[in-house]
């Protein structure tokens, strides 16, 4: 690994070789975030206000129903269940008219690499996404048949930095927590790897991604090895 490109602020030692690979997806996988960002402010701007760069990056990770609770916030503004229901569907009738061409050209650099050489080495692979058009993008990306197992938001209840996604991915494929990594773009997601007790990867900013174990700036050219030989040089 490069000198310069990953930063560690690892403090978990003693834990054992890596079985299980756990993605996010927007944002990790494909580049999608912009997309529910761009649908998010057109809701907001719909009703009057407009969302940061910054407030979106506390959205990333969150599952729809809780963003629209955020963004509300943010408006201080409030509906009835009904209204939000309409709300959040509106949204995601946005966001999916922007994916729905969704091919291999909207895959982030080095994941589909990354993805095919763990199922190659026989290691275990699970999605970890908020998102319900989750089998949707794999289908469409061609990666559905690399995983291992699919955990999204159709098979949750609870919105990281709560760590049940990560958790059913794990018990998903077999494994513990500690015998897995997460890799994450959002800071929930990071809280909610380490909450569960993973070691997790910060994909992107490793300023918006500090408390990640390890930070990098993208998949790109980041094989087992290079994780391996990052994540037990710095703890061992
Ligand atoms: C991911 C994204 C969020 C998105 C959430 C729900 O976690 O980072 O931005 O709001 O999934 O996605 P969905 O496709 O179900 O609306
Ligand atoms: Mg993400």
């Amino acid at each position: 690994m490069q000198r310069g490109v990953v930063e560690s602020t690892s403090t978990k030692d003693n834990m054992s070789m890596v079985k299980g690979y756990i993605f996010d997806l927007d944002g990790v996988i494909v580049d999608t975030a912009n997309y529910h960002y761009d649908a998010w402010r057109k809701l907001a701007n719909s009703l009057g206000f407009d969302i940061t760069e910054e407030q979106n990056e506390n959205l990333k990770g969150v599952s729809r129903k809780e963003s629209l609770e955020y963004i509300l916030r943010l408006g201080n503004l409030n509906f009835s269940d009904d209204k939000k229901s309409e709300m959040a569907e509106l949204k995601n009738t946005w966001y999916v008219a922007s994916i729905r061409n969704m091919d291999k050209s909207e895959l982030l650099p080095g994941s589909e690499n990354l993805i095919e050489e763990i199922k190659e080495k026989g290691l275990k692979l699970s999605l970890g996404s908020a998102s319900k058009n989750s089998v949707r993008i794999l289908k469409a990306t061609g990666l559905i048949d690399f995983f291992d197992a699919i955990i999204d938001g159709t098979k949750t209840t609870e919105s990281k930095p709560h760590p049940q996604v990560f958790l059913l991915g794990a018990e998903a494929l077999n494994l513990n927590p500690e015998d897995c990594i997460v890799f994450e773009d959002s800071i929930n997601g990071v809280k909610a790897a380490n909450i569960g007790g993973f070691r997790s990867i910060g994909v992107g900013d490793k300023n918006i991604l500090s408390e990640a174990d390890f930070v990098i700036p993208s998949l790109d050219g980041i094989s087992v090895d290079k994780l391996n030989a990052l994540i037990y040089q710095n703890n061992n």
